[in-house]
């Protein structure tokens, strides 16, 4: 990587963009992709002004634009280029192989541990290589000696090889935005498929997971199955050495610790309090997702009003489930158990003038957000297993006048920081209807000891800081390895 500065470019290679497009009435729309990826990237983009602030000379953002090759235009991929983005255009059946089927049926319920939802089909796996191959020939001719490529998540784990290959003079560095599951759990994979994926990631200099139980995990992987020697920190991968470590992905603190003093968000929280007439709310926002516990969330929710009647008509649930994956069988049955749950807990024990859940499925606004994160009195975040969870830590930042509780999952990556959260297991009902009461009841000198403890925490591991680190590990790993090389 050149020192001096100034020419550095740095390209970050995604399967999703920070924006998503969408067709609607034969228009083109632009809008914020969701996701804990797209929000991380994208908030330490903007708070280091387009790579401005590091010297970089450019940053270019390579990726899907959500639509089906077929509906993207010309004039679509100017507007994108023009915002440094762009595109590898996915076909109909590379969307439904490659997106739906490795990445979304194979991949990610395996590395989140859920077995059953687990799909190993061998066409899956033929479009998954062809569609990483087909990423690196969009990337390739953006990347000169030098330059810094940074690859993120599932979806493109043999791609860092690749590139290492055609441009040994490159950087590469590769972030999992997942949890990587024990190593017994990856052996289910097929061991030609676990292998090339293993190797595949091994092509970077650096490999970045979020925790250091994921770090141990992969290692045990890559000593198992590939017989390579793996310790403290790195892999010897024959001549070459690849480093290995945690750096847990954040949130701009400042955006969500000044929320409430923005204009717009001011009158919207004075709007929902009037309107929510001294009810506390319990809240919680996802992408629907198997992963992220809903149906465990309610039937809690619901084991805390019978178990604690006197807050029947004095607390809601208010639960915001954002649109995702829409494609996949899983997901749509997920939904339809989510409507049944939610439609019979609201009929079983609400009454006229009271809802205990309030549901709401589609994507809200920041402002919106924003306004809910200050309104909530607690943040119901049990999902069964997750990488990190950004959610956890934008309530957290949001809570400035010092008041709220966060229930977070021990299964969730944040839970190895935000130790004052009150811990949870998301299969323990009685344990997590437990912790609701209390939530509810806890004295607020507590709320604020609590909050103020985990904002410090967030404040000094924020985005900036999980990104600057891992670049800075990625030069020095580079440098490393060039050195190695030397004759
Ligand atoms: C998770 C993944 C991201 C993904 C996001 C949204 O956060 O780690 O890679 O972009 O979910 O999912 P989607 O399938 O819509 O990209």
């Amino acid at each position: 990587m050149r020192s001096s500065g100034g020419n550095v470019k740095l390209v970050i290679v995604s399967n999703r963009l920070p924006v998503s497009v969408v067709q609607r009435d034969g228009a083109y729309e632009i809008r914020e992709a969701v996701g804990g990826l797209a929000t991380a990237v994208r908030s330490f983009l903007r708070a280091v002004e387009g790579g401005k602030a590091l010297g970089l000379s450019e940053v270019v953002w390579v990726g899907w634009s959500g639509l089906r090759a077929e509906a993207e235009t010309e004039e679509v991929r100017g507007r994108l280029r023009e915002m440094g983005l762009v595109t590898v255009p996915l076909a109909g059946e590379e969307v439904n192989l490659f997106y739906e089927g490795f990445c979304n049926s194979t991949l990610w319920p395996l590395f989140h541990g859920l077995i059953v939802y687990t799909v190993f089909e061998g066409r899956f796996w033929d479009a998954y290589v062809r569609v990483n191959q087909k990423f690196a020939e969009v990337v390739l001719p953006l990347v000169e000696p030098g330059d810094i490529v940074w690859v993120h998540d599932y979806h493109l784990m043999l791609l860092p090889a690749i590139i290492r290959d055609a441009a040994p003079d490159a950087a590469v560095g590769f972030f999992l935005h997942i949890p990587f599951p024990p190593a017994e759990v990856f052996q289910l994979m097929p061991p030609p498929w676990r292998s090339a994926i293993l190797d595949g990631v091994l092509g970077a200099d650096l490999v970045g997971f979020h925790v250091h139980e994921y770090v141990n995990n992969f290692l045990r992987s890559v000593a198992k199955f590939l017989g390579y020697k793996a310790e403290a920190g790195a892999v010897y991968a024959g001549r070459r050495k690849v480093k290995v470590g945690a750096f847990p992905i954040s949130i701009d603190f400042d955006f969500f610790y000044n929320s409430s003093l923005r204009e717009d968000v001011a009158a919207m929280i004075k709007e929902f309090r009037q309107r929510l007439r001294g009810l506390k709310i319990v809240f919680s926002i996802d992408r629907l997702d198997y992963t992220k516990g809903n149906l465990n969330r309610l039937r809690a929710w619901e084991r805390f009003l019978k178990e604690n009647p006197e807050w029947r008509g004095k607390a809601t649930f208010i639960m915001v489930v954002t649109p995702s994956r829409t494609g996949v069988p899983q997901y749509e049955a997920m939904k339809r158990e989510i409507e049944r749950e939610v439609g019979r807990i609201n009929g079983e024990l609400g009454e006229v003038d009271w809802t205990p859940v309030v549901y709401i499925y589609r994507f809200i606004p920041t402002p919106t957000l924003l306004a809910l994160y200050n309104v909530a009195d607690v943040a119901l975040i049990t999902p069964l297993r997750d990488g990190m969870n950004l959610v956890a830590k934008e309530y957290v930042a949001s809570r400035r006048n010092c008041t709220g509780v966060l229930i977070l999952s021990e299964t969730a990556g944040a839970a190895h920081e935000l130790l004052q959260a009150l811990i949870v297991n998301p299969n323990d009902e009685g344990g997590v209807a437990a912790a609701i009461k209390r939530a509810l009841t806890m004295s607020e000198e507590e709320q604020c000891r609590r909050i103020e403890a985990m904002q410090e925490r967030i404040r000094q591991h924020d985005v900036v800081r999980w990104a600057v680190d891992f670049i800075h590990a990625l030069a020095e790993a580079h440098l490393e390895a060039q050195e190695a090389a030397q004759p």
